[in-house]
């Protein structure tokens, strides 16, 4: 069974969390401590905590908002919800954070009036559920409120919901956050907190009991909490909440994500461990997304229909396609008829059309001669062949972007080469397995060195071409290479957050030693600040509920 169509795990014991005693001994303290000072706040035991882990990205960086496979794996630092309802009439909810920075919020879903056009002209009214989720500034809470509303949309729709009366409706909630997946590190703690928080209100409300005939699958939880975390004002790919769903012990998943939402695990190399490092640049993708996060989306969906264009493939007059169909499409991949396309087969189109970019590139005689490469609007509205209205409400209605040029070739020169990487990552995985199963694991060195390069390359793919490190991801990359990494890159939507090395695993003390020594920013940092900056990490488990 493919890990999407599992269901999600309700364990009753710790023990079951982390799959043996000695794990859970390591976790006891803090999970007990959640729920002592949960009843301390709220008189009242928690019916449930909800874990949903971080997640570090091996190979395969913002390439999967463009439909292309990706290779993360879960870390141990997650974030935890400990959850109960409340006796009240009204469905409030009140959230409060172990963090001292964190302020209790209360807050309480509304329902409000939307008239949607129907095919016959008229407006049709529905009610929808409101939860005020302020886009504009950075709030803690958002991340919750934005769980909740996938699980109010799913099982509590608002019209059958205010039609059939307050017992039918959501029950009120008490929750108490703590979170070890430090904000804006590139490890995932926007989707850890969504996919955290959805679990919490759907246990509370009973949904994830044996007994609901409705359950949600960990696919179904995955495709909630992406819509959930776009609602906080970032237009990400799956990958994150993904891994933090469908993620188990001891390997790394790829995660496919066309046709349709798949994963399987990825055996790791004997021998190797892989190093977290932050760069303690701060990487807020939903402040800066405009001119990051939310630019690069549409700088790829357009060079998508650019590129499907010149390659005569077939296209809806408004689709907005995405690079993973075109290339599929160019090599006549059916998804209807069934016919998807291989890996391998995958990796030779993907070869084949990374040569024939050059339609993506500015034609404008200036900025060829200064060497430039980007687009402005209005060339970029011209290469589209579609009128300016259309352009407009199929690639910028929905998103806010800012930039006075778009690069659509140097974009999509990284997306697929990072997705032929990923391939290849894979691929590597899979043969060292297959040869420690036959030869045993003596020799995996030459493995460990080709996928190190692989990462190297992705890093140097994600600076020049993607533009989305920074001078200090570069630099802690370097150093790591120099310290004895196969090979180092930036892990997550970049621009500050973590680096992820692969090391050799008895070399790993002194390479942690060594960065630690090397890279300013960790000088003077104490101890405990220094172990949550840079940490081996080995494949963990992912989302899961203890009932209490
Ligand atoms: C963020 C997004 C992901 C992915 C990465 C870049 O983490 O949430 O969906 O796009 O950036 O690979």
């Amino acid at each position: 069974m493919d890990y999407a169509d599992q269901q999600i795990p309700v364990f009753t014991a710790l023990n079951d969390v982390f799959g043996g005693l000695v794990p859970s001994l390591a976790n006891i303290e803090r999970w007990n401590g959640l729920a002592e000072e949960f009843e301390r706040r709220y008189g009242r035991k928690p019916s449930y905590i909800a874990r949903a882990p971080g997640r570090v990205n091996l190979i395969g960086e913002h390439i999967d908002y463009s439909l292309f496979g990706v290779l993360p794996a879960a870390v141990e630092p997650d974030i935890l919800i400990a959850c109960g309802t409340h006796g009240e009439e009204s469905c409030t909810v009140v959230v409060d954070n172990l963090h001292p920075k964190y302020d209790r919020k209360i807050f309480e879903p509304a329902t409000t009036s939307v008239s949607k056009p129907t095919i016959s002209g008229d407006a049709a009214h529905t009610e929808e559920w409101h939860l005020d989720i302020n886009k504009k500034e950075l709030r803690w809470e958002s991340y919750v409120k934005a769980g909740y509303y996938g699980v109010l949309e799913r099982f509590f729709p608002a019209a059958t919901t205010l039609s059939s009366g307050a017992n039918q409706g959501p029950v009120p909630v008490d929750l108490l956050v703590t979170g070890a997946v430090p904000a804006g590190s590139g490890l995932s703690s926007s989707a850890a907190m969504v996919v955290a928080s959805t679990l919490a209100f759907l246990a509370v409300n009973g949904k994830l009991d044996p007994s609901n005939v409705d359950k949600i699958t960990k696919g179904e939880l995955v495709q909630m909490s992406m819509e959930n975390e776009k609602r906080v004002g970032v237009n990400s790919g799956g990958m994150d909440q993904a891994a933090s769903v469908m993620s188990d012990p001891a390997s790394a998943l790829y995660i496919s994500f066309y046709p349709e939402l798949k994963a399987s695990p990825v055996p790791l190399p004997h021998g190797v461990v892989f190093v977290c490092a932050n760069s303690l640049v701060v990487s807020d993708k939903a402040v800066s997304a405009k001119r990051c996060y939310n630019l690069r989306v549409v700088e790829t969906l357009v060079a998508a229909r650019v590129l499907a264009r010149s390659l005569n493939v077939p296209l809806g007059a408004e689709e907005r396609v995405t690079l993973r169909e075109v290339v599929g499409r160019s090599v006549g991949e059916d998804i209807q008829g069934g016919k998807v396309l291989s890996a391998d087969a995958l990796a030779e189109a993907l070869q084949s059309i990374a040569k024939k970019l050059d339609v993506l590139r500015s034609r404008d005689g200036a900025a060829v001669a200064a060497g430039r490469s980007g687009v402005t609007l209005e060339e970029m509205i011209e290469m589209s062949g579609l009128q300016r209205d259309v352009f407009q409400k199929v690639y910028l209605s929905w998103i806010e972007v800012e930039a006075t040029e778009f690069e659509l070739y140097k974009r999509t020169k990284h997306v697929l080469l990072e997705a032929l990487r990923v391939l290849q990552f894979r691929q590597i995985c899979l043969d060292a397995s297959t040869a420690a199963d036959s030869a045993g694991t003596g020799d995996m060195g030459v493995y460990q060195k080709k996928l190190g390069k692989l990462m190297n390359e992705s890093q140097e793919s994600c600076a020049e071409l993607f533009e989305c490190s920074c001078p200090e991801l570069d630099q802690l990359t370097k150093l790591a290479r120099s310290a004895g990494a196969f090979g180092s890159r930036l892990t997550g939507a970049g621009w500050g957050g973590c680096t992820v090395s692969i090391v050799a695993e008895d070399e790993v003390d002194g390479f942690i030693a060594k960065i630690k020594e090397e890279y300013p920013p960790y000088k003077g940092l104490e101890d405990g600040a220094l172990k949550e900056a840079i940490f081996a990490t080995r494949p963990g488990r992912g989302a899961c509920v203890l009932k209490l």
